[in-house]
Order: structure tokens, then C-alpha cells, then sequence
């Protein structure tokens, strides 16, 4: 089967990004990134496809902070489609996706949250997690629908919380835990998701 094709939309760092397009290089992931895109000008995570070599794009986001403009999903929908893209990686995104995402990329869409969905959906779930003295955190893959960190599991994969752990200790364990479940949960997408349409 030919590669499964990915757009890989972020805000930020693209940690989660580099252990894709890393899992790719090795072969371990049989897939193939076509684009990156980001509302963020100068975003790292567009440094890293370029170092990857792999076609990348800022999309100016418009007015709103936490959704794109109408026009911008319009955009961003017209860049995918035309990368050919097959399944749209949330990695570090910052927008909620509207109507115009959910129905052309309908379960298409897949996001990774830190923290065991359902609980503690939102920002900073790490802290969530700490402050409401759980012992166990983690992260999750799911299909991405109108809610925020909503929509079905694709994957968890659990992390200790330690006696002594900050924020900072807690987030570093649970981005470890990212960067091996969504490259191994792509894999596994890629042979279950229908693509001969
Ligand atoms: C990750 O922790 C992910 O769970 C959340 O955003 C963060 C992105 O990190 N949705 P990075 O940009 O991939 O380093």
C-alpha cells in the first residue's frame, strides 16, 4: 500500500511533529508528510519541515484567537486538498476547527491532548492532572469533532505521576509518551482507515 498521505498543522514547538517525520526517515511509519501549515508566523515547527524537507506554509489565521477566520478554514481546507493529504495531524495546533475542516476531513482529523481523555480536557492538562492529586496521567489520540479534546479515542498511553514531580517534570514525561504513541498510532490508522475513495 502506498504511503498514507499527511498534513501536519501547528502552533508551536513541533515536538510532536519531529517524532513523526523522524518515524517516517527511520521507516518504522509508512507514510509520507505533504505539508505543514501553521497560523503561527515563525513557528519551530515550520523550521522543522524545512529541515525535514518537507512543503510548508504559515496561513494567516485572521481576526478571532482561538478559530480561524471563515476564509482562513477555507484556505486551509484548499491547501490540503490540494497537498492530496489523507489524514490531518493535529500536533500542537492552537485553533478549533470549524464546519468547513470537520466535513471535508470527516474522521479524518486526529488530535493528541496531554492527559487521559476524558479527564481534563483543555489547557495545560499536566497541571489539571496534578492539582486534582492523580496518580497516573498519560496522553491521547482521538478523531477530532466540533468539541475541544473531544471526540472517539483512537489511543492512551499512560505515564506515572511521581511523588516529587513539578509541571515541568510531568509535562517532560508525558511528551516522551506523545512522541512513541502517535507515529506508532498513525501506523495503525494508516492500515485501517479506508483509502480507496
Ligand atoms: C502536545 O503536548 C500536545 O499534547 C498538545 O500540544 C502539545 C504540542 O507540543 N496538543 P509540540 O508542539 O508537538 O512540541
Amino acid at each position: 500500500m502506498k504511503p498514507l498521505a499527511l498534513g501536519i498543522l501547528g502552533s508551536g514547538k513541533g515536538s510532536n511533529c519531529r517524532a513523526i517525520l523522524e518515524s517516517i526517515r527511520a521507516g518504522t511509519l509508512s507514510a509520507e508528510a505533504r505539508v505543514v501549515i501553521s497560523d503561527v508566523l515563525n513557528a519551530p515547527i515550520l523550521e522543522i519541515a524545512r529541515e525535514f524537507s518537507v512543503p510548508n506554509a504559515y496561513l494567516p489565521p485572521g481576526q478571532f484567537r482561538t478559530r480561524l477566520e471563515p476564509s482562513a478554514e477555507a484556505q486551509l481546507v484548499q491547501m490540503l486538498r490540494d497537498a492530496k493529504v489523507e489524514l490531518v495531524v493535529l500536533a500542537g495546533f492552537m485553533r478549533v476547527l470549524k464546519a468547513p475542516m470537520l466535513e471535508a476531513f470527516r474522521r479524518r482529523i486526529i488530535n493528541i491532548h496531554p492527559s487521559l481523555l476524558p479527564k481534563f480536557p483543555g489547557l495545560e492538562a499536566w497541571k489539571q492532572a496534578l492539582a486534582a492529586g492523580e496518580t497516573i496521567a498519560g496522553c491521547t489520540v482521538h478523531f477530532v469533532d466540533e468539541k475541544i479534546d473531544h471526540g472517539d479515542i483512537v489511543a492512551r498511553h499512560e505515564v506515572p505521576i511521581l511523588p516529587n514531580d513539578s509541571a515541568e517534570s510531568l509535562h517532560a514525561r508525558i511528551q516522551i509518551a506523545e512522541h512513541a504513541l502517535y507515529p506508532a498510532v498513525i501506523a495503525r490508522l494508516s492500515l485501517e482507515i479506508d483509502r480507496a475513495a
